[in-house]
């Protein structure tokens, strides 16, 4: 049985697959033909933190592959008034066959992994976000292919700056740098860094810090970037408006990038602050792909953690 708790639970092959999969899935999608690789099954969804996406694209994905979904909140079951997580995972993981699980704490997706029956999916962690990533860089192989059309050649040697906080979306950005083989520019005010430790990466080789956003979108493939305050942090919230001020992606930083530089966020966004208006609504911005992107992605991890590889 596997769990899909980090980016690095799956190797570059797994990814090579999974990419032409969710290619595969979207496609069939698109002409309303029928894919009903996970009839009878059924993915429990955690959420302890709000969602949008995460909550639309697993839940859609669930029933478009046969299907069916049981969701759960922190106010609307035990797991609120305090019942052990390792109680939880055994009772939801003898009744479903996927959870997906957002949470605070990484420890605390891992306690419930280590007593589940069934895979586990991190929907967002404070530590980690590998959902969103895996279907970034489906959104970056869709829009970018390699002229050998294999996902992970579209991917090898990039650049991908990073302008803003050293949250859950960097971390994972540097596991799949390390293991897919591009490279991270990354640039956060002081204060705010991502360490390899935290990210879960061997070394620092797979990434390059900048002091000045600037200089780190320059040469890039792909400029990114992520709210200022993330779930959980919302106390922090003033001090950081100020921190972040420069961190803001504009115009100017994506006119140093590659001339057909991409730019994703992976929303909600806050026009303003961390993105302008004019990029995020302007013709370099794929988010609303990106967006779409979690749902076709997803239906090939969960189906991958189900049934492996299939043709
Ligand atoms: N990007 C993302 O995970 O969005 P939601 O918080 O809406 O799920
Ligand atoms: N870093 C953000 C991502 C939201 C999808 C957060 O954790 O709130």
């Amino acid at each position: 049985m596997k769990h899909y708790l980090q980016f690095k639970d799956c190797t570059a092959d797994e990814y090579g697959y999974l990419l032409g999969r969710a290619a595969f899935i979207k496609k069939k999608f698109k002409a309303y033909e029928k894919h009903h690789t996970l009839a009878d099954r059924t993915l429990a969804m955690i959420f302890e933190k709000a969602s949008t996406r995460t909550r639309v694209s697993f839940e859609a994905g669930m029933y478009q592959l046969g299907g069916s979904v049981v969701h759960l909140t922190t106010g609307d079951s035990q797991l609120g008034r305090a019942e052990p997580i390792e109680d939880s995972a055994k009772v939801i993981s003898r009744m479903t066959d996927l959870v997906m699980i957002r949470t605070y704490e990484q420890t605390k997706i891992e306690r419930f992994a280590a007593h589940s029956r069934v895979p586990v999916i991190n929907g967002l962690t404070n530590e980690f976000h590998p959902c969103q990533i895996l279907a970034d860089l489906f959104t970056l192989v869709e829009h970018r292919p390699a002229a050998s059309g294999a996902p992970l050649d579209a991917i090898q040697g990039k650049v991908v700056a990073w302008v803003g906080d050293g949250n859950n979306m960097a971390n994972t950005w540097l596991q799949a740098a390390e293991l897919l083989g591009f490279t991270v520019h990354i640039s956060t005010p002081r204060g705010y860094e991502v360490s390899a430790s935290t990210a879960g990466i061997s070394s620092t080789s797979c990434y390059k810090v900048f002091d000045n956003p600037l200089d780190a979108c320059r040469g890039a493939h792909l400029v990114t970037t992520d709210v200022w305050t993330s779930m959980g942090y919302e106390a922090e919230n003033e001090v950081r408006r100020t921190a972040f001020a420069d961190w803001c992606v504009n115009t100017e930083m994506m006119a140093v990038a590659q001339p057909d530089a991409l730019f994703m966020h992976c929303l909600p966004a806050h026009r303003g602050e961390e993105v302008t208006a004019e990029v995020i609504d302007g013709p370099q911005s794929v988010v609303w792909d990106e967006a779409e992107n979690r749902m076709h992605a997803q239906k090939a991890l969960m189906e991958y953690l189900l049934l492996g590889q299939l043709a």
